[in-house]
Parts: structure tokens; sequence; C-alpha cells
């Protein structure tokens, strides 16, 4: 066979390629050319959401001053509320589970292993589903330059994102604060800020940027910006996740600095097992260098895509509890045919019109266990904690 000339091969690999991902987010769009959140709550089980009763939210309807879904003409019950009008409810009955901004912080989880492939998107783009059908307010912060979870968001991101729309501006000293960057997503309580492929580079410019700095303070202030620029917007959320790229660099030390939590997901499964060791090995000596006094709230590994048919995996799963003691969640995000199946077509289980279930089932119960993580660091939920039996 004779060589083939690289830049051409690529290109038309590239022209294909880039146009089957074009073909895919806009298919997801239809047929509204536009992303939305489509799943509408019929009357009970919106009820449980708000916290009141069916009676009692259709009596509310005329009160909350917004349009109504149709009715079903066979029993005259609504077909469904929408997110939105189900947070109007909320706002209405006073049952929002907002933080007490007089005693509560917001809360910055970082999605984090050097691992690659393990979950964190997924982890990320799902838990920001569930804490928003909760009713919390979340910024989703996007600081991989591979963009899985802008494109969940429902962007192409090399095509719909330009570099200063992600947090590049704000690192390289351009942007004083993060409000320039982010942007509302369709889902009516989650904000965004992206990600493209320019925030690669950004690892670079951030190492010229460092090397040119002569004095050490300044240095180790560097790897602090995030944190600062999270500052800046953080009063309007409840909770900030970030989503991580899957390796060592500026970016992800930032993200280590800027967290009060650490979320890390890992499969049960040796080198998985072994990377994630590696990851706290890392953060270790990286925290003790930049700064030995941070603090986290918790650090605690999630076990996905758990696929019990394995014995290998529950023998894992049993290593990992053992390793790991409280530093683990004990719920598993399960392997899902869903959430494969959903992400083809860049949408979650808890987008689908139709969802399954058993799969929100299984994915309320993990992040019903980190939402009471959360809850605890909010002293004013302490009442609500015990309520519900918790210490
Ligand atoms: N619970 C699950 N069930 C089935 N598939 C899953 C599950 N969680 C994640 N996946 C799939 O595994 C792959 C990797 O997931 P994801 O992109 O979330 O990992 P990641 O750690 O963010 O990867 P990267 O390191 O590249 O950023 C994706 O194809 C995703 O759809
Ligand atoms: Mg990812």
């Amino acid at each position: 066979m004779p060589a083939i000339r690289a830049i051409d091969k690529l290109e038309g690999i590239l022209a294909s390629s880039e146009n089957f991902l074009q073909r895919m987010h806009e298919l997801g769009q239809e047929p509204l050319q536009q992303k939305g959140l489509r799943r509408l709550f019929p009357p009970s089980e919106a009820a449980e959401m708000v916290g009141r009763d069916r009676t009692t939210l259709a009596r509310a309807e005329p009160e909350i001053g917004m349009e109504l879904p149709a009715r079903n003409p066979g029993n005259n019950r609504r077909v469904g509320y929408t997110l939105e009008q189900i947070q109007a409810f909320r706002r209405h009955f006073g049952t929002l589970p907002w933080r007490d901004p007089a005693t509560d912080s917001p809360l910055v989880v970082a999605c984090q292993n050097f691992k690659g492939g393990v979950g964190k998107s997924t982890t990320c783009v799902n838990l920001a589903h569930y804490l928003a059908l909760r009713g919390y307010r979340v910024l989703v912060v996007d600081t991989d330059s591979q963009a899985t979870t802008t494109s969940m968001f429902g962007y192409v991101p090399d095509a719909e994102i330009d570099e200063d729309s992600t947090i590049l501006p704000y690192l390289s000293g351009y942007q004083t604060t993060l409000d320039y960057s982010v942007r509302k997503s369709y889902w009516p309580n989650i904000d965004l800020i992206p990600a493209c492929l320019a925030l690669y580079e950004a690892e670079l410019a951030i190492v010229m940027h460092l090397a040119a700095q002569q004095d050490v303070e300044k240095r180790v202030q560097f790897f602090m910006e995030l944190k600062y620029g999270l500052q800046t917007v953080a009063d309007n959320y409840d909770v900030i996740l970030l989503d991580s790229p899957p390796a060592l660099g500026m970016i992800s030390i930032n993200v280590l600095m800027a967290a009060d939590a650490l979320l890390v997901p890992s499969a049960a499964r040796m080198f998985d097992f072994s990377s994630t060791v590696q990851f706290f090995r890392m953060v270790h000596n990286y925290i003790g260098k930049i700064d030995p006094t941070k603090q986290y709230r918790w650090i605690s590994v999630l076990t996905t895509l758990f696929d019990q048919r394995y014995e290998s995996q529950k023998q894992f799963f049993e290593v990992m509890r053992t390793c790991f003691g409280d530093s683990a969640f004990q719920r598993v995000f399960f392997h899902s045919a869903e959430v494969i199946n959903g992400a083809a077509q860049f949408v979650s289980p808890y987008e689908q019109p139709k969802p399954n279930r058993k799969v929100l089932e299984m994915m309320d119960n993990v992040f019903g266990e980190i939402e009471v993580a959360l809850l605890k660091e909010w002293p004013s939920k302490r009442g609500l904690l015990s309520e519900r039996g918790i210490a």
C-alpha cells in the first residue's frame, strides 16, 4: 500500500464525521429545531414533587399566572405540568428546597478522576438533572475540552461554542468575573458554562502565563483562579457541578482547588480501581504543594458502570467499600442501556418524555444519597434531615 498524506486523509475523515455529529445533534433537536425539556409531569407526580395534593395544585393554577397545558378530554385532567410550572407551584407554596443564604453556602462539587471514561460527565449531567427536578438552582461548568457535558445540553461544541464563551477568557485574565460565560439552558433551573476544544489550548496558555510569574505566591494564586471565578457567580445557585478533564493538567488542578467536595466516579474494575488510587495519590501530592490547608466537605467515590452480572465487579465493589470506607457512597450507579441509548441522542434518562421508571428509581437512589451529603452541609436543613431520621 502506498503511503497516504496524513493531512488529506484526516480532512476526509473530519468532513464526514463532523457532518454526522451535526446531523445527530439536529435529530436530537427535532421537531422544535432546538433542544427542549419535553417531559411533562402528570398531576400525581407533580403533586409529589411540589409537596401538595393534586386538588390543591389544581386550585392554585390561576394564581401562578402561567398558561397551563391542555386537559385530557377523556377525564378533564391536566395531561401534565412542565418543570417550569412545578417550580412556579413550589414558589407559590414555599416548597422550593433552596439553601438559606443567611446560613448556607453554595456548594461546588467536582466530578473528578484522572481516569477516562468512568462516567464523570454522565454523573455530572444526570446529577444536575436530578437536582433540578428536585427544585435546586444548579450551575454546570464544563471544564473539559472534549465538551461531553456541553453536548448533552444540546450544543455542537466546536461549531456553536467559541473559546470566548468558556472559562478561558477568565483564566487568561481578560475577564474579571465569570458572568459573561453563564448561559441559560433549556432546563429552567440549570445554567451552563460551556466548553469547546479550544479549552485544550488553555493548558499551554496557562503554563506560559505561569512561567512568566517570578513571584511564587503569584504562581500559587494561579491555581485558585477558577475558585475565585466561581465565587463571582455562586450566589445565584445552590449547587455548582464541575465536569473535569480525564487528566492531570492546569485546569484539573484549578478544579481541585475550586471544589468544596470531590465526587470521584470509578468503575468496579481492577484498572479503574488502581487509577482511582493513583488519582488520590496525585491529589494528595498537588494539594500538599499548593495549599496543604485546603479543606473538603467530603471526598467520596461513586461506583459507576456497575454490572452485577460480573462476579469480578461485585468483588471489586466490596474491595472499594473496604478500602474507601466512609469515603464511598453506598449506592451504585448501575450500567444501563437507557444511559447509553439516551447519550446517542444527547438526552439523559430524566429527559425522556416517557422515562423508564426502573432506571429513574435506580438513579434517584444514587443521587438521593448525594443530595443528603449536600444537605448535611447546610445548617438550615438540619431540621429537615432529622425529620427524615438522618443525623
Ligand atoms: N451508568 C451507565 N450505564 C451505561 N453507560 C454509561 C453509564 N455511565 C456512563 N456510560 C457511558 O460510558 C461512556 C463514558 O462515560 P462518560 O463520558 O460519562 O465518562 P467520562 O469519565 O466523563 O469520560 P472522559 O474521561 O472521556 O471525560 C459514555 O459512552 C457513557 O454513555
Ligand atoms: Mg467526560
